[in-house]
């Protein structure tokens, strides 16, 4: 049975990926307002990716004897100054949720709640690619800089992107 303190912020964090899936969402807008199809496709997989995120956090709530509450989610930006102002956001929000992360292992650690910890693991390797991957991105949108040539390229390989369940990935921590 989990404790009530863990089992609140592990709730509290599966709203935090549902409203990671929102800011995605809200960015995929954005970037088909300004006929970028590819970086919007790369944006929707993210959102898909962050409800997957959100779906760790139940199961593993309700596999524990925990009860999931859901929470209102907030409203996420609508537009943004440029692909690159809202990949830059996008880091900057990965880097909080790294931060988020390591908090609820500083928790389960501090509550001996192992199994917890364990479960986190995952995530905490997660985000370093989370990370890493919006990075990438920001690094290659600033060579192109407003040269509409390779912001196209850009554009078609982001929209190569698939969706590929974490289970599929033979992750741990599922
Ligand atoms: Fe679920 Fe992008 O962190």
């Amino acid at each position: 049975m989990i404790k009530e303190k863990v089992q609140n912020a592990l709730n509290d964090q599966l709203n935090w990926e549902l409203f990671s899936a929102y800011i995605y969402l809200a960015m995929a807008a954005y970037c088909e307002s300004v006929n970028l199809p590819g970086f919007a496709n790369w944006m929707k997989i993210q959102a898909q990716e962050e409800v997957s995120h959100a779906m760790k956090f139940y199961d593993f709530v309700s596999e524990r004897g925990g009860r999931v509450t859901l929470a209102a989610i907030d409203a996420p930006p609508v537009e943004w100054d440029s692909p690159l102002a809202a990949f830059e956001h996008a880091y900057e929000h990965e880097q909080g949720v790294s931060e988020r992360i390591n908090k609820l292992v500083d928790l389960a650690v501090a509550e001996s709640d192992h199994a917890t910890n364990g479960f986190l693991q995952w995530f905490v390797t997660e985000q370093v690619e989370e990370e890493a991957s919006v990075d990438e991105i920001i690094q290659k949108l600033k060579l192109v800089g407003k040269e509409g040539g390779g912001l196209f390229m850009l554009d078609r390989e982001l929209s190569q992107r698939v969706f590929v369940p974490p289970a599929a990935e033979g992750a741990a921590g599922g």
